[in-house]
């Protein structure tokens, strides 16, 4: 289709846009704002001298260990990379992708202070290409993208296992800490439907004391068939 151009005030030749075009950057314009905006947000927690998130991995990851293969394993939204250098620890080959590179920087340290290798992969997730069939393990640890469980659910082989656990809306109800958005927020058995083409090996949600803290939260392990 032909363009028409037109000038502007400052003598600059630009394209006249149909709506629909104006829309559809504008689109983008707002969802790279929004991912500037979410990147700058987590460097400037992970950008103080400690742990923002504590060193110690997420307790359901440490405590279920035993039902997780040792392989090639996937820690999705690392942080700063407590359950990625744990997860190292324990013998497993570890690669972990977060927007942060701050948070990345601090999985390096961890890793090192602890002498153990993580790959660390500074990625959007929502653009990240995730190879089909390469994981023995992906860990979703308190991060919530519906639009990427097809990627992640292709991205383990058969026989290959999630485990995945993060707020459920409840979490709202106990005035404490958490996301601000709804969109980050499990409904009622959505976990549990979310994975209903994979074996449910664990499943829990309710609202749980840890650390000293309450948090409403859904968790599961769960296997590709
Ligand atoms: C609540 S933290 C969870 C960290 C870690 N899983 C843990 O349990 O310690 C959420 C993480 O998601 C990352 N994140 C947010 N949007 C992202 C995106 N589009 N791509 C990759 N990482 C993203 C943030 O940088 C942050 O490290």
């Amino acid at each position: 289709m032909p363009i028409d151009w037109r000038w502007d005030r400052r003598q600059r030749l630009l394209p006249v846009l149909a709506p629909h075009h104006r829309r559809a950057i504008h689109g983008v314009e707002r969802g790279l704002e929004s991912l500037r905006n979410d990147r700058k947000r987590w460097n400037e927690r992970f950008g103080g001298r400690g742990f923002a998130l504590g060193r110690e991995p997420n307790p359901f990851l440490k405590k279920y260990l035993r039902y997780l293969p040792r392989g090639k394993t996937l820690d999705i939204a690392s942080g700063e990379g407590r359950n990625a250098v744990f997860l190292a620890e324990q013998g497993f080959d570890v690669e972990a992708i977060d927007l942060s590179e701050k948070g990345l920087k601090k999985t390096r340290q961890l890793a090192r202070d602890l002498g153990v290798r993580v790959r660390t992969i500074q990625a959007d997730l929502d653009k990240y290409p995730i190879e089909g069939g390469r994981y023995d393990l992906i860990a979703n640890l308190y991060f919530l993208r519906r639009s990427l469980l097809p990627r992640l659910k292709r991205g383990l082989r058969r026989g290959g296992k999630i485990v995945f656990e993060t707020y459920t809306l409840e979490h709202r109800t106990l005035g404490v800490e958490g996301p601000k958005q709804a969109k980050y927020f499990l409904k009622p058995n959505e976990l549990l439907r979310l994975f209903k083409d994979f074996r449910v090996l664990f499943y829990r949600e309710g609202i749980f004391r840890e650390g000293g803290k309450k948090k409403a939260i859904a968790s599961l392990i769960a296997e590709k068939i």
